[in-house]
């Protein structure tokens, strides 16, 4: 609460943020309220820490306006901003948290921008054959161990060469390497690919510069993106990620988490590749995914 004696009080350098929040006084939202609260205290406490030049200040709003000039309908660098500070996989983090029965969540990622097409189990999304041919597994159950079938399983990855179907257009097939499954009643699905490959998140824009600066690479570990939903249960958002890639401990947007690592075993087995439609030599990851209940 603010007395009268408060609400004319001017800037000064002691009590800048307590200035500024009283200001705000009049808003209406309360929830608006807390967050401006806290945001403009932090921001000074910052800017009380770094003691920055006028230059250096201006060089921050420079940053933050080219970050703005270089978003467009298929680029989003803010996203990328957030994702490299780490902020993306805490907002994300926070807001799924596994307790302890649920498989992980992690980052959603710029690429999921075209809807992946429903596709039958077993059915093969690597629609061009390059690359290892590759078996994804898996079932999805509720967390008591329920399966769970008419789950929707929506995948999407990089190719063999590090790169999504939408970032080359015209050169591979739409649509390729994604797909949307629907889990049969025992809570099963199963699909075939090809081995994803390691990339590096865009890095021709500031967030590449400010890689640059702190001597980061731009590269994620091969993975594997699910989106998976049930009527009655929390969607989840993940990746499984290939145990053998590099780059799994520096991941350029702290999307790892142990229980998401997996081995993309090597088979051979002429019987199961024929049943299953694939060459002799193939890999092959499990991956079980488990929900929470929508009001957990
Ligand atoms: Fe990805």
């Amino acid at each position: 609460m603010t007395s009268d004696a408060d609400r004319g009080e001017l800037f000064s350098e002691e009590r800048s943020a307590e200035v500024v929040v009283n200001s705000m006084e009049g808003t209406r939202d309360p929830r608006l309220r807390q967050v401006l609260d806290s945001l403009v205290r932090h921001l000074h406490d910052f800017v009380k820490d770094v003691e920055p030049t006028e230059e250096e200040w201006g060089a921050a709003i420079a940053f933050l306006t080219a970050t703005g000039h270089k978003c467009d309908a298929a680029r989003q660098e803010f996203v990328l901003l957030s994702d490299v500070l780490g902020v993306s996989m805490l907002v994300e983090t926070i807001n799924h948290r596994a307790k302890g029965v649920a498989t992980e969540s992690t980052v959603l990622g710029p690429f999921h921008v075209v809807e992946s097409p429903p596709r039958s189990l077993g059915a093969d999304i690597c629609l061009d054959h390059r690359g290892e041919p590759c078996l994804v597994t898996g079932r999805v159950t509720g967390p008591d161990g329920e399966p769970v079938g008419g789950a929707t399983v929506d995948v999407w990855q990089a190719d063999a060469e590090g790169y999504y179907d939408v970032q080359r257009p015209g050169e591979v097939p739409p649509a390729n390497l994604r797909g949307l499954f629907t889990t049969q009643a025992d809570g099963r699905f199963w699909f075939r690919t090809v081995m994803p490959r390691h990339y590096p998140i865009p890095d021709d824009g500031p967030v590449g510069a400010l890689l640059e600066a702190t001597g980061r690479h731009p590269y994620r570990p091969a993975h594997i993106h699910f989106l998976v939903r049930a009527a009655g249960y929390a969607p989840l958002t993940t990746h499984v990620f290939a145990a053998d890639s590099p780059y799994l401990d520096s991941d350029a947007v702290f999307g790892v988490k142990p229980d998401l690592v997996r081995d993309f075993a090597v088979v051979e087995d002429p019987v199961r590749a024929a049943e299953l439609g694939l060459p002799d030599r193939f890999r092959e990851v499990e991956f079980d995914i488990v929900l929470l209940r929508a009001e957990e």
